[in-house]
């Protein structure tokens, strides 16, 4: 039987183990996916150490335990070093894998609900310089995007901009938002920016999804904009995140529908 699951603080809420275990049923694999929630980073080392011994196989992280994910990995995929944090890690024959799916799951819901956006060449304002903006930032400057970061805090959109290089500014104020092709929401509260002075043709993202349709989206799309949800980007990084675990790629089947029937 494999054992995997996602360690986070609060995590009673993740609709993550609804997704793995429906996969997990569909494709007839001998195993289970369940949540995790130490109450400190010692917590958290129990349950590496415990992945360590083999007796789990993968782990799904979210906040606050990302970067010391990172920390404790004795390997790190390209695109988990390019953000400083991890949201998976992989337990093989003692080691530690750290892997970043967060940046895919931001490609994969574009493509899902914004398929005529074009990322590459494409200036994205990113609000947020915390934890979730810096999980997908340097996966969208791969792609080719020009980002602007625009944050309460001015340093640490500066901070993050330096990690990042050339292709990221920090934003003055919402100014920028006028010459941009798309918004992405990272705050940990609602944005209150003024969504009248975007483009007819911008597209509107947010990173959260509880509720699936925002107010921050809602807004936007009763403004004419496309939006991307943040539930598309959970479906997306979850598909990386299964077969890193499981060793298997996910079945076919559609997650939207299930999680949609979990939240109602
Ligand atoms: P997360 O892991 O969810 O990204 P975080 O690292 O604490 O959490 O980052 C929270 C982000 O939301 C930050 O960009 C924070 O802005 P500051 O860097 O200025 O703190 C932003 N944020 C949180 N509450 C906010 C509020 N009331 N108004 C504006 N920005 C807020």
């Amino acid at each position: 039987v494999r054992l995997g699951g996602v360690v986070g603080n609060p995590i009673g809420h993740s609709l993550s183990p609804i997704l793995h275990n429906a996969w997990l049923e569909a494709a007839a694999v001998d195993g289970s996916y369940v949540a995790f929630q130490p109450k400190d980073p010692n917590g958290f080392r129990t349950l590496v150490a415990a992945g360590r011994a083999g007796l789990i196989q993968g782990l799904n992280v979210t906040a606050p335990f990302k970067e010391q994910a990172f920390a404790l990995a004795d390997d790190i995929a390209p695109a988990a070093k390019a953000t400083g944090s991890a949201n998976i890690l992989v337990f093989e024959d003692g080691r530690v894998r750290a892997d970043s799916a967060d940046g895919a799951g931001v490609l994969y819901a574009l493509a899902e609900q914004a398929p005529a956006f074009e990322l590459n060449g494409a200036h994205v304002v990113m609000l947020g310089a915390g934890g979730a903006a810096r999980a997908v930032a340097g996966a969208l400057v791969q792609a080719g995007a020009r980002l602007s970061i625009l944050n309460r805090t001015r340093s640490r959109a500066e901070a993050l901009a330096a990690d990042l290089g050339a292709a990221v500014a920090v934003a003055e104020d919402e100014g920028v938002l006028a010459g941009a092709d798309l918004v992405i929401n990272a705050l940990s509260a609602p944005p209150t920016i003024d969504l009248s002075v975007l483009k007819a043709d911008a597209v509107v993202m947010d990173m959260t999804y509880k509720p699936v349709l925002t107010p921050f989206l809602a807004a936007a799309q009763a403004r004419g904009l496309i939006t991307v949800d943040g539930l598309a980007m959970l479906i997306g990084q979850a598909g990386p995140s299964f077969e890193a675990i499981f060793g298997v790629p996910p079945p076919p089947l559609d997650l939207r529908a299930v999680a949609m029937a979990h939240l109602e």
